[in-house]
């Protein structure tokens, strides 16, 4: 997907209108946990501020659902930005409307205009086209640098750009494209995808799209019961979709005429319960018993999983191997994030799709051991799902 960048334009004394996201964690005092979106996001907020600029920022925050919410507001994030910028940050109270059109005709050349959460309308998520035109009329130029937001077809990301002349990739976006692209189409080899998660359901078209793609996948999460379930194991009580066995059967079926090893678990660790306090052990797949669901993957598996990921050129990793949010069933997902940065050290390519494999990666305190983590959760998995994601299509090419 070849689209123009911010480095294809110029930017001196203009209004810049970009669409980040900047849809970060708080805490109950409104404190912002992990700032990866906002400092991913400054490499084209540099180049804008650099050049002369007059940068007008917008973003969504969480799901407010089209009204006004201060639990919602983007003014923590106007302050971190502010910080890690060293500049100061002009927090608007709209991101529509007379007030914040004479803020935006008011920049000077390097100011910066953050505007008010964008879903405090329900016309963005609407996709409506005045409201498009109403934030479009605000800046002269549209770069879109939010990757995360990408797969949301929304008036900031893909209305809008039927009301500018220019919009571009930012940098952000274009890193993003460079390591997942090249990740789907060509992979340095061995290429191994890791896949978790708790459904089958949520990852079938990715698995469709990488059998293609892949020569190796290593599954976890207890997904992996839906597979053994199909296979006539006993699964106790763990997770299982129970319409999806015929499909998981398909999946086994369809990975080997592809001549793609599907690596499942051979044991996983089993517990009674889902709690922090529950006891659990390590048993072979096929010795579960009924009041026990696997929790995450054993030992042996780990074994097993870090030999592939260490013998590969090229790894994808996308889903956790088990209630890593839990510390005692967490063994398994770390272990993996340790066998990637163990590879990467060795010159492997390790990409990790965002969401929960990219909070794996932090909690394991290894996130810059890896080649890329995205931004993007939902956004990545359907690029490897080999969707077109409708915020970076809609871009001039
Ligand atoms: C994300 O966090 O995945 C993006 O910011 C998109 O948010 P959404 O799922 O609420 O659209």
């Amino acid at each position: 997907m070849q689209k123009k960048t911010l480095s294809d334009i110029t930017i001196q004394g203009k209004r810049v209108l970009m669409r980040v996201d900047f849809n970060v964690p708080l805490d109950g005092n409104k404190e912002i946990t992990d700032d990866k979106r906002i400092v991913e996001a400054l490499p084209s907020i540099r180049k804008v501020l650099d050049n002369g600029g007059r940068l007008i920022l917008m973003s969504h925050l969480g799901r407010p659902k089209g009204k006004v919410n201060p639990d919602y507001s983007l003014n923590p994030v106007a302050l971190r930005l502010s910080e890690l910028i060293d500049t100061p940050v002009i927090m608007a109270g709209d991101c529509i409307g007379t007030e914040v059109m004479q803020q935006a005709l008011a920049l000077q050349d390097g100011e910066v205009l953050l505007l008010e959460n964008l879903r405090f309308h329900p016309e963005e998520e609407a996709n409506d086209p005045e409201f498009s035109r109403e934030l479009a009329s605000l800046g002269e130029i549209y770069v879109n640098d939010a990757f995360g937001t990408a797969h949301r077809a929304h008036a900031s990301t893909e209305g809008i750009t039927h009301f500018v002349q220019t919009a571009v990739a930012g940098y952000l976006i274009e890193k993003e494209l460079m390591y997942l692209g090249k990740a789907l189409q060509s992979p340095e080899r061995p290429f191994v995808a890791i896949l978790g998660g708790s459904k089958i359901s949520g990852k079938i078209d990715v698995l469709d799209n990488l059998f293609s793609k892949v020569d190796t996948v290593l599954v976890g999460g207890a997904m992996v019961f839906t597979f053994f379930k199909a296979q006539g194991l006993e699964t106790g009580r763990s997770l299982v979709e129970d319409n999806k066995t015929e499909l998981a059967l398909e999946l086994l079926a369809k990975a080997k005429s592809m001549g793609v090893r599907l690596i499942l678990p051979e044991d996983v660790m089993a517990a009674p319960e889902i709690s922090p306090d529950a006891p659990f052990h390590a048993v072979s797949v096929d010795q579960l018993a009924e009041n026990e669901m696997g929790v995450d993957i054993g030992p042996k598996t780990v074994e097993t999983y870090r030999k592939e990921i260490l013998g590969a050129k090229t790894v994808l990793w996308n889903g956790p191997m088990g209630v890593f949010e839990i510390d005692n069933f967490a063994s398994g997902t770390i272990a993996v994030a340790e066998a990637l940065a163990a590879a990467t050290a060795e010159g492997a390519t390790t990409i990790i799709g965002g969401g929960d494999s990219a909070a794996a990666v932090a909690k394991a305190g290894l996130a810059d051991r890896m080649t890329h983590i995205s931004t993007g959760g939902g956004a990545s998995l359907e690029f490897l799902e080999g969707k077109e994601l409708p915020g970076i299509a809609a871009l001039n090419g």
